[in-house]
């Protein structure tokens, strides 16, 4: 089988990116190839990590687009350049629109910091979600990897991971907490999955085939 040609799409500090080219070097992604990191943001510590690694970067600078769908089509414009066949939104912070989803359908993958269907859609990112956990008053939380639908953190969900909330957390520590515990185990782990070919989409569901070891 092929190496998956992979992209993964940053904004800013890049923890999970680091996760994903960390768990490259265990080799507990399998049959995957980093091609690209492509940055919305020019000075994204995401690009320092992706250079140390030796992994090629671009930047598409949301700034430098008047709007969503110039900037999208940039994005999808490297990505065919790249013959990219999947994408990571690792921490990247826009919502692309429905003709890139469309192009790439189950072939984007997100992680979002909170169990999906709770604290998730339009204005829920980064520490705003965290913040959003502890003024409800949850005491569970965690991380959801899923594709990438037309609605907002809305696609087929492949993995869940809970966290606990603990007394005394703010949105930092929580927000720490949740990418400790399941981002960064999650993602790595949902790309694997992919790029082995054991996913498969029946509408909102994803099945998970058993890799050929457990089967063995
Ligand atoms: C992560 O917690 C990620 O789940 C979240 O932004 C953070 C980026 O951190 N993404 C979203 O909220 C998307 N809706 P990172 O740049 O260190 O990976």
């Amino acid at each position: 089988m092929k190496p998956v040609k992979t992209a993964v799409l940053v904004s800013g500090g890049g923890t999970n990116l680091q996760a994903i080219l960390d768990s490259m070097i265990f080799d507990e992604i399998k049959n995957c190839e980093i091609t690209a990191v492509i940055s919305s943001n020019p000075n994204a510590y995401a690009l320092v990590r992706a250079k140390n690694a030796n992994v090629p970067t671009y930047v598409v600078d949301r700034a430098s687009f008047p709007n969503r769908r110039t900037f999208t089509d940039a994005i999808i414009d490297k990505l065919r350049d790249l013959d990219i066949e999947l994408v990571v939104l690792a921490g990247f912070l826009y919502v692309l629109t429905p003709r890139f989803v469309s192009l790439f359908e189950n072939r984007v993958i997100n992680i979002h910091p909170a169990l999906i269907p709770a604290f998730c859609g339009d204005g829920y990112y980064g520490l705003h979600v965290h913040e959003k956990v502890l003024e409800y008053g949850v005491k569970l939380t965690g991380a959801t990897a899923h594709f990438v639908s037309e609605v907002t953190d809305g696609g087929p969900i492949i993995l869940q991971k809970a966290v606990e909330v603990k007394e005394g957390d703010t949105p930092e520590i929580l927000q720490r907490r949740v990418m400790e515990e399941a981002e960064w185990q999650i993602l790595p782990k949902a790309i694997s999955l992919y790029c082995e070919g054991r996913l498969s989409v029946e509408g909102r569901i994803v099945h998970i085939k058993e890799s050929s070891e457990e089967k063995a």
